[in-house]
């Protein structure tokens, strides 16, 4: 049974320090406490617009804390220099819209080629571990593939959204297209991971694909994190991965 990681997003801290500026709460110190409840990696994601996390976070993030950092990041010069001057462990490359409120779907990994390409070159000449983040098709894993990155970050949004709205078909249909995409991943050598949108009440499902490799999950846990704290959430969170992923192993080789 392969291990499935996880990857805390902190963003949402540093929204709500954001909100009123100064330092409280600190999105180091969350992902300080990220790494003692069992979290395998810290994920940011460096907007434009600089809407949550900001560029000294970054810096501290890669100084202070002992776990891999995700960057996330738009194809942009600037991002591409920030992400090179740094050295992250890895870079997720996601689409960006100033007015979206989140990552609203996947690059467009197909007409975008051109324009993905020199991005993906570079941060991989650079060491860095090149994620490309993408809807659950065939087409854009093998786009991926085309492009030489060697991750995918399969976009769970369709599928956390048809759980929000209660809609048990659609449910079924987007958990089906996620399975289907990251088996064609391992299929055509790809490393998958999964994320956006994701909780208590998806996140089984998801961890239940056994091609997986990585779960990014940021904004449910912070707010768990209001009820009973970040390090609780993230335990609940990390055993029903793990319980998830050994029930579904136990079921195949019965
Ligand atoms: N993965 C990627 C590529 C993302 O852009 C995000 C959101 O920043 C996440 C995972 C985490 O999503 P959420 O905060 O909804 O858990």
């Amino acid at each position: 049974m392969r291990y499935l990681r996880l990857g805390v997003n902190i963003d949402h801290v540093a929204t709500i320090r954001n909100a009123r500026g100064g330092r409280h709460p600190d999105p180091v110190r969350a992902a300080q406490a990220a790494a003692g409840a069992g979290a395998d990696g810290i994920t940011a994601h460096l907007r434009e617009d600089r809407r949550h996390i900001a560029d000294p976070d970054i810096v501290r993030l890669v100084e202070e804390i002992d776990l891999p950092l995700n960057l996330e990041m738009a194809a942009t010069g600037e991002m591409l220099e920030i992400a090179l001057r740094h050295g992250p462990h890895a870079a997720c490359i996601v689409p960006e819209k100033r007015e979206e409120r989140t990552t609203e779907g996947g690059l467009n990994v197909i007409q975008g080629h051109n324009h993905l390409a020199p991005y993906v070159r570079a941060l991989q000449e650079a060491g860095i571990r090149v994620s490309l983040f993408i809807e659950p098709e065939r087409e854009a894993l093998d786009a991926a593939v085309a492009l030489g990155a060697p991750v995918v970050e399969l976009h769970t949004g369709s599928f956390c959204e048809a759980d929000i709205v209660g809609d048990a078909a659609a449910r079924a249909r987007e958990l089906r297209r996620l399975a289907d995409a990251a088996d064609h991943a391992e299929r055509i050598g790809l490393e998958c991971h999964a994320g956006h949108g994701l909780t208590f009440d998806t996140v089984g499902d998801v961890s239940a694909i056994p091609t997986l490799v990585e779960l990014n999950i940021g904004h449910f846990l912070v707010g768990e994190a209001i009820f009973g704290g970040l390090e609780s959430a993230i335990k609940r969170m990390r055993s029903l991965m793990d319980k998830a992923r050994a029930e579904a192993s136990g079921a195949r080789s019965a």
